[in-house]
């Protein structure tokens, strides 16, 4: 019999049953235990009768920061699955949709607007596992991962940013049709540590014509120090020689 609880810090000695799967991504213990302390309502294991762990879901609730507003990608309050998987011996018996409801259930407590989630778009078991969930397209991310699962020759493979409305997207605000004809690149980031920088920031976003250009300072990635709108105007300028990054959304 399988049994869903609440995530512990011990069960980490016990996910390799599905963290062995190639679609399922592993990550350093700190991540996961980051997940455990901040949303661990949204970090459901599925264990057996011997204690194994043959599926877990771990998620989050989350926007953008304010200051990305102007962005047409900007990402109101919503609820993210960050990792879903089930050991390959237990699939097709139900445990990932009941994993993925109650971390739902979670979203809406949270008051989200819809669940996001990437896949990559070879995935097809899981695509058909989330439409089958309720999940559509929203767009397609190109490049999103950096390497190709099923062609290590490839550079890397583009994802499907799927969603489902939760109970406030009453309206259905927030999901849209034909997702995968909307596409959008992989936030850039770059490194700006030459003295020149602000004057290449102005050529490159001339070039690019990016949504939004931003300008943060290390350390924290917290504050909007500089703003360059589309025509590589750069709004204010704080630099004092610290490292830069031009972040292109
Ligand atoms: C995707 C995954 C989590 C599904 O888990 P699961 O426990 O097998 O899913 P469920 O048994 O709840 O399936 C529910 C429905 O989804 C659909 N579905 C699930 N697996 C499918 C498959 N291989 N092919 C087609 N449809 C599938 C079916 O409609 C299924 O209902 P049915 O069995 O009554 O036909 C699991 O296959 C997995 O762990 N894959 C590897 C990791 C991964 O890709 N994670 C997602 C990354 S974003």
């Amino acid at each position: 019999m399988v049994t869903f609880r609440r995530f512990r810090p011990d069960d980490l000695n016990r996910i390799s049953m599905c963290n062995m799967d190639p679609l399922t991504e592993t990550y350093d213990s700190s991540f996961y235990l980051q997940y455990y302390a901040k949303w661990p309502g949204m970090f459901i294991v599925a264990e057996d009768d011997s204690g194994n762990i043959v599926g877990y879901v771990m998620g989050k609730l989350e926007s953008s920061p304010a200051y990305f507003k102007q962005s047409p990608h900007y990402l109101p309050w919503h609820a993210h699955i960050t990792a879903l998987t089930v050991a390959p011996a237990y699939r097709r018996s139900g445990i990932g949709g009941v994993l993925t409801k109650r971390l739902e259930e979670e979203g809406d407590v949270g008051d989200a607007w819809f669940m996001d989630l990437f896949v990559r778009k070879s995935n097809t078991r899981a695509i058909n596992f989330y439409k089958k969930s309720g999940y559509s397209v929203y767009r397609v991310v190109k490049n999103y991962y950096g390497d190709d699962v099923n062609d290590p020759t490839a550079d890397g493979e583009d994802a499907y940013d799927m969603r489902k409305s939760m109970k406030r997207d009453t309206k259905g605000q927030h999901v849209r049709e034909n997702g995968e004809k909307h596409a959008k690149m992989r936030t850039k980031r770059t490194s700006l540590e030459d003295p020149n920088a602000l004057h290449n920031v102005k050529k490159q976003s001339r070039r690019n014509t990016p949504d939004v250009i931003m300008l943060r300072r290390l350390p924290g990635w917290r504050m909007l120090k500089n703003w360059i709108n589309a025509e590589g105007d750069i709004q204010s300028t704080h630099d004092t020689g610290t490292t830069w990054y031009l972040l292109e959304d």
